[in-house]
């Protein structure tokens, strides 16, 4: 069976999980409707609409390691469901904190409401997250099961904000090296990839061994795709990503093609000025391709989509879910938004 099929099966159980999750609280469907939205359900007059609705990769990846490892997928869907509201929340309080004005080809949740209720939308949808994982007990998972998941996603929240908190000190930080480049990574981006495999695998019923090989394959995967994404806000369409071009560089935010020319008398010279104008974006896209840092970011995103894969491998399983992983991951890094 190949991905397609795997996504067509999941998506609609995923949907109705979702949207469960966030059904109208009594009078408050401007609220809820806030986060609809978000959700590409309603547009922002609040009537029904089919919009974009992201991905939806870290749930996939967390219901195919659960098949992949011979778990039942309705045990991994409470999870699968609570890290998409993560994500979600992550989205709308990451484009306050990176002042982005679209998301997914559409106007962000505070530009359209303000901050104020951006902040408390995804707070909600925070909260919905933690309700959501709770289901796990009725799903019929055993007790000390669903703690350790519930420590997993604690930890993962955690390391998350961690990541957020040194992608927003990077911005006026003319010294990030790689390293600091992967912690912040590894915060933001690849902690819930690898929370989502590592989850998958758990409530699948996977053994520590494997467990330990599809949150390395996660974790990897999440690296990769971050690289990518990084690629994609310097050198992507508008029209495909959905979100605005150069306004990484606009923020000076430290992606790893920046991280790669800091070095750079020019580009320091520029990120040292008070405002940055879209002459002096030109002026560091020159930079970038002078050092080609594009195919170095490339070449990095290779690197650990091949650990992702090597990861893959050491699990151990040869099932049809875990066989559709590979293209899976393939599919990732030649994505365009
Ligand atoms: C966006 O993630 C934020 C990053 C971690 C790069 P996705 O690209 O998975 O977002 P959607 O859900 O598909 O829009
Ligand atoms: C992605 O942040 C990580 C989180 C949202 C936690 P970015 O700021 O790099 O991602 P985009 O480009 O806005 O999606
Ligand atoms: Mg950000
Ligand atoms: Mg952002």
């Amino acid at each position: 069976m190949n991905i397609d099929a795997y996504r067509g099966r999941y998506l609609p159980l995923l949907d109705s999980e979702l949207k469960v999750a966030l059904s109208d609280g009594d009078g408050l469907s401007r609220f809820y409707g806030m986060m609809h939205y978000h959700m590409g359900w309603l547009d922002a007059d609040f009537r029904p609409v089919l919009a974009p609705a992201g991905k939806r990769l870290r749930p996939l990846l967390c219901l195919l390691t659960c098949e992949a490892v011979g778990g039942q997928i309705e045990c991994a869907l409470p999870a699968a469901a609570a890290i998409e509201l993560l994500h979600n929340f992550s989205l709308i309080h990451d484009d306050i904190e990176d002042v982005s004005a679209a998301r997914r080809h559409r106007t962000t949740v505070w530009k359209l409401w303000g901050m104020a209720h951006g902040i408390n939308c995804g707070d909600a949808m925070f909260a919905a997250a933690f309700l959501e994982l709770g289901r796990l007990s009725e799903r019929g998972v055993p007790p000390v099961r669903s703690l350790d998941a519930q420590r997993v996603f604690c930890e993962t929240c955690l390391k998350l904000t961690e990541g957020q908190y040194l992608d927003m000190a990077f911005e006026t930080q003319l010294d990030v090296e790689l390293d600091g480049y992967l912690r912040m990574v590894g915060g933001k981006t690849a902690a819930l990839i690898a929370c989502a495999t590592r989850l998958g695998a758990l409530l699948g019923g996977a053994g520590d061994g494997a467990v330990e090989a599809y949150a390395g394959f996660g974790e990897n995967l999440g690296l990769a795709f971050q690289v990518i994404d990084d690629i994609l806000g310097i050198w992507g369409r508008e029209v495909e990503t959905g979100k605005s071009a150069r306004s990484d560089i606009l923020t000076r935010k430290k992606t790893l093609p920046i991280v790669y020319v800091l070095g750079d008398p020019e580009l320091r010279s520029l990120y040292s000025q008070e405002e940055l104008t879209q002459r002096d974006v030109d002026r560091v896209l020159s930079v970038l391709d002078r050092h080609q840092a594009r195919s170095f970011a490339e070449q990095k995103a290779r690197e650990y989509s091949e650990r992702a894969i090597r990861c893959l491998d050491q699990a151990g399983y040869v099932t049809p879910a875990h066989q559709a992983m590979y293209d899976y991951a393939f599919s990732l890094l030649g994505r365009s938004s």
